[in-house]
């Protein structure tokens, strides 16, 4: 829907807009020429490889779907499995892919494309895992579930009645879960695999797992034999209200303390960043709804205009003096360890971003499912 604007909305808009790129121009001119006095000092951060460490091989091979910019596929390598091949669509995903991990069998573009791939030459793979696309089904759009062009997952079922894994991990937002998609969730995704897979679907929140960031998904695991299914116990949250005998043990980790920003008095978990993938236009900010931008002013963080680096970020300060973002700041939000890099323009990064399931929650998931495997 194009925005109904009166013409005077419409002069103070532009009039705003041209101010901000003449200041834009203006401050990183003088950040090129090495004039920047107002720099931030930042405190250590947050290193979302303490939540994962890397743990031996397991032996485990994994084939990846939908694999976006690699959230699940690193969890899964942190935690011990062998990476297989990843199905990616889009170019600038798999060229991200590629460029962390050289070494992966990384498909994409025509060659990505879940819906056209045989899988049958994978037949004896362990584990198959992805996150099929959520739109159909996410809260943000028009929730069109099975109807959607985009529900993949016929294609997700296919493939493991192609491969017969001994398990596989499906991820998704929590809106499949809703009254309307149960018959839809039941007949195209239950009843199939349930034929050969006992399934377990839970939720879990990447903030009771460490991750700075409040961000729920759910899960689908299925294990085709009744032994590792016995063996599966879900993912308990380890960060929250410490103090409980049997509850989190470490207080969650939250946005300002996470980027090293000096404590300002104010202090919560970030709110879910948002796609830069969804949305009218290729967007450079991660705000998805009014209460979150609440929360973005009251951390005193800035999260429009999203820069490429840090450096960059801090030469364009925004007016108000709040800290302004970069890819590497929602990177570490997400729970992505710094040596993960993301390639494409900043809104196909915060794409890949805001699409990935959060590295740790992978892992935990990934570790339980090793430990139901191994018994
Ligand atoms: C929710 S994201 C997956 C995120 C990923 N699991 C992660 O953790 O980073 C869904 C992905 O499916 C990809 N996709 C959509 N249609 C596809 C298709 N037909 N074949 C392969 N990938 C597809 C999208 O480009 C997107 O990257």
């Amino acid at each position: 829907m194009p925005y109904e604007l009166t013409d005077e909305q419409r002069d103070r808009y532009r009039e705003t807009s041209i101010r901000s790129q003449l200041r834009k121009r203006e401050l990183l001119r003088r950040h090129i020429e090495g004039g920047d006095t107002d720099t931030v000092e930042l405190g250590q951060r947050f290193d979302p490889n303490d939540l994962m460490p890397q743990l031996e091989s397991n032996g485990l091979t994994c084939l990846s779907l939908f694999s976006g910019g690699g959230g699940l596929d690193l969890g899964f390598e942190r935690a011990g499995f062998e990476h297989g091949s990843a199905f990616e669509i889009l170019d600038i995903c798999g060229k991200t892919l590629q460029a962390n991990r050289p070494e992966w069998d990384v498909r994409y573009g025509a060659a990505g494309d879940v819906c056209i791939a045989p899988f049958t030459p994978f037949r004896g793979v362990d584990i198959v895992h992805g996150g099929p696309p959520c739109q159909p089904f996410s809260t943000a759009g028009k929730q069109a579930g099975a109807n959607d062009a985009r529900n993949m997952w016929p294609d997700f079922v296919r493939c493991i009645q192609q491969t017969r894994p001994r398990a596989f991990i499906a991820e998704n937002v929590p809106g499949i879960l809703d009254r309307k998609f149960a018959t839809v969730v039941n007949k195209n995704i239950l009843a199939p695999l349930s034929e050969n897979y006992i399934i377990f679907k839970f939720k879990l929140a990447a903030h009771d797992f460490g991750v700075p960031q409040a961000r729920r998904r759910v899960f689908f695991v299925g294990f085709r034999a009744a032994r590792d299914a016995a063996r599966w116990v879900a993912p308990l949250p380890t960060h929250g209200d410490v103090g409980d005998l049997l509850g989190p043990i470490f207080s969650r980790n939250t946005t300002r303390r996470s980027l090293g920003l000096p404590d300002q008095g104010f202090d919560v978990v970030a709110p879910t960043l948002r796609s830069g993938f969804t949305g009218p236009r290729n967007t450079t900010g991660v705000v998805n709804s009014k209460a979150s931008l609440k929360i973005w002013n009251e951390l005193h963080i800035w999260p429009n205009g999203v820069q490429p680096t840090r450096a960059l970020a801090a030469a364009y300060k925004p007016e108000n003096g709040d800290f302004r973002l970069s890819v590497d700041d929602c990177a570490l939000l997400q729970g992505f360890p710094s040596d993960w890099r993301f390639c494409g323009a900043v809104y196909q990064a915060l794409g890949q971003i805001g699409n990935s399931v959060c590295p740790p929650v992978a892992y935990v998931v990934a570790r339980q499912v090793a430990r139901a495997l191994r018994g």
